[in-house]
């Protein structure tokens, strides 16, 4: 890995050469340690509802909660590409979307995404045609989690392989630099990764994806209520924090 700031291009071009190693940031100090560990994308996601605010689920989440730990991950100066979650219902029109992309760029994202493919594909366009380099993420649509309710593997469905491709050439053709896939069927991870030139960027995918993203409490094992399978180990570091106050406790009585 170059020690230069790694742009939506460098990521680009990562495809075929490097697997491309992506987690979560939500803080100074975290990021502090990922950028040294020399991971290349970290994304401001919102998950940071459910693993760092305790709510239920993303959709909770508001552009003044993404904008504060944004600010935190940006002032840590990563060489990291910084990418922004738009939140829940932040992109719900052009307008909306540009609006919203443009404030995470000026607080010093360097890329944002958003869930959703053709659906989205106005927005997405809108906001590159705005010179914001655009994440997609298709497959399971955390967003979306009540109306679908749960969290289901897609592309099982010959329907669903079909538009799962369908929008991955759309937001490939848009000028998306990368697309995350979460929870899609592996067989269709790996066609999707042969059909498209950018990189696929997986979580929970399978092995045959450009890259891999995991939330970063989930890989450190400070996640609140669970771990989800597709983290094959997590450092126990929620077991490492209870024995630090514990045994601190312990030496402070006589
Ligand atoms: O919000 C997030 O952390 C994400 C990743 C799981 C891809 O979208």
């Amino acid at each position: 890995m170059s020690t230069c700031k790694i742009t939506p291009e460098t990521i680009r071009a990562m495809k075929g050469r490097e697997r491309i190693a992506s987690l979560t940031a939500y803080d100074y100090p975290t990021t502090k340690q990922l950028d040294a560990a020399g991971i290349p994308l970290l994304l401001v996601g919102d998950s940071l509802g459910m693993v760092v605010l305790g709510y239920e689920n993303t959709t909770h989440v508001t552009m003044a909660e993404i904008e504060h730990h944004l600010r935190a991950v940006v002032r840590a100066k990563p060489q990291a590409l910084i990418v922004a979650d738009l939140p829940y219902q932040s992109y719900t029109t052009v307008e909306a979307a540009v609006t919203n992309a443009k404030k995470l760029m000026a607080l010093g994202a360097e890329a944002v995404k958003a869930e959703g493919g053709l659906n989205i594909l106005p927005q997405v366009k809108a906001i590159l045609a705005a010179g914001i380099p655009f994440l997609g993420h298709l497959g399971m649509s955390p967003q979306n989690v009540v109306a679908e309710g749960g969290y289901h593997v897609k592309g099982k469905q010959e329907t669903e392989r079909e538009s799962l491709l369908a929008d991955a050439r759309a937001l490939a053709d848009a000028g998306a630099f990368a697309i995350v896939l979460e929870l899609v069927a592996k067989t269709v991870a790996g066609e999707i990764t042969r059909a498209i030139k950018i990189p696929t960027i997986g979580i929970a995918s399978g092995p045959d994806c450009d890259g891999e993203i995991l939330v970063t409490t989930d890989l450190l094992g400070t996640s609140p209520n669970y771990i989800p399978k597709h983290v094959k180990k997590n450092w126990g570091m929620g077991e490492q924090i209870r024995q630090a106050a514990l045994e601190w406790k312990t030496s402070l009585q006589r």
